[in-house]
């Protein structure tokens, strides 16, 4: 595995978000102590993490094949899982802002040359176009503000093959029945100051218009909370 060096510790700038709304969860250097739990990060989804991560990596198919990108570390065992189901041959690039993330990460993975670490921009990846099988953005939109968001999209798609598959699992509206959703927007409007816009258009809102991309299949989770979207880049 390897961290490269398109952005060092002293690289890119902490976005402004993550400094004034994450910093507890990811900036801060006890934030990866506290939060690396797998028990806490699935309490935090409310005891789904083992369902939504499946349901994220099933996405993939039966094994990952060619090459993958995820755009942002995750804490949990995400990333380590998604290795574990790699074909032969098949390549891993993970991105993230933040060099302690990138760190922590590196300590759940066993090293390999297929796997890449990169401290990146979501907003300005340096891979090249049409060079991705699969991207994969897992609970990563709710957190950033409408701009970044859109060129956060922006980019996953420019790097994504024809053919390929762009993954996204994030927050939802929940359902008019789930009686959750009293007490979650509530929730989210203190601790995910961006997510309700998320609920409110909905991702494909994110997609640039003109796209080469399709939606390819939708599954609610939670009785709405969650949302797993795939879009499938034209040929
Ligand atoms: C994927 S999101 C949320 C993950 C989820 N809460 C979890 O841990 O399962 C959190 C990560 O996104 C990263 N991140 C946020 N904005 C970013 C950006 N513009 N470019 C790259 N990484 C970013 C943060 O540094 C953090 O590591």
């Amino acid at each position: 595995m390897k961290v490269l060096p398109t952005a060092s510790s002293s690289g890119l700038p902490v976005p402004n978000y993550l400094r004034a709304h994450y910093w507890w969860a990811y900036v801060h250097p006890k934030a990866v102590r506290f939060f690396e739990r797998q028990w806490l990060v699935n309490l935090i989804l409310w005891g789904n993490y083992n369902r939504l991560r499946d349901a994220a990596l099933s996405a993939f198919g039966p094994v990952a094949r060619g090459k993958t990108l995820q755009v942002a570390c995750a804490y949990g065992d995400l990333t380590p899982t998604l290795v574990s189901r790699m074909a032969p041959e098949s390549t891993l690039d993970v991105v993230d802002i933040l060099p302690v993330q990138l760190g922590n990460l590196a300590t759940k993975l066993r090293p390999s040359e297929r796997i890449k670490l990169h401290c990146m921009d979501s907003m300005a990846l340096t891979f090249a176009d049409r060079s991705f099988d699969q991207v994969l953005l897992f609970f990563l939109l709710h957190e950033q503000p409408a701009e970044v968001r859109h060129q956060t999209v922006h980019e996953a798609i420019r790097v994504l093959k024809p053919g390929g598959t762009l993954i996204v699992m994030d927050y939802s509206r929940p359902s008019r029945f789930n009686p959750f959703r009293f007490l979650w927007k509530p929730v989210l409007r203190v601790l995910e100051p961006f997510a309700n816009d998320l609920f409110d258009k909905g991702i494909a809102h994110w997609i640039p218009v003109g796209a080469d991309l399709s939606e390819a299949s939708r599954q609610d989770f939670f009785g709405g909370v969650y949302q797993l979207l795939t879009f499938r880049r034209r040929v």
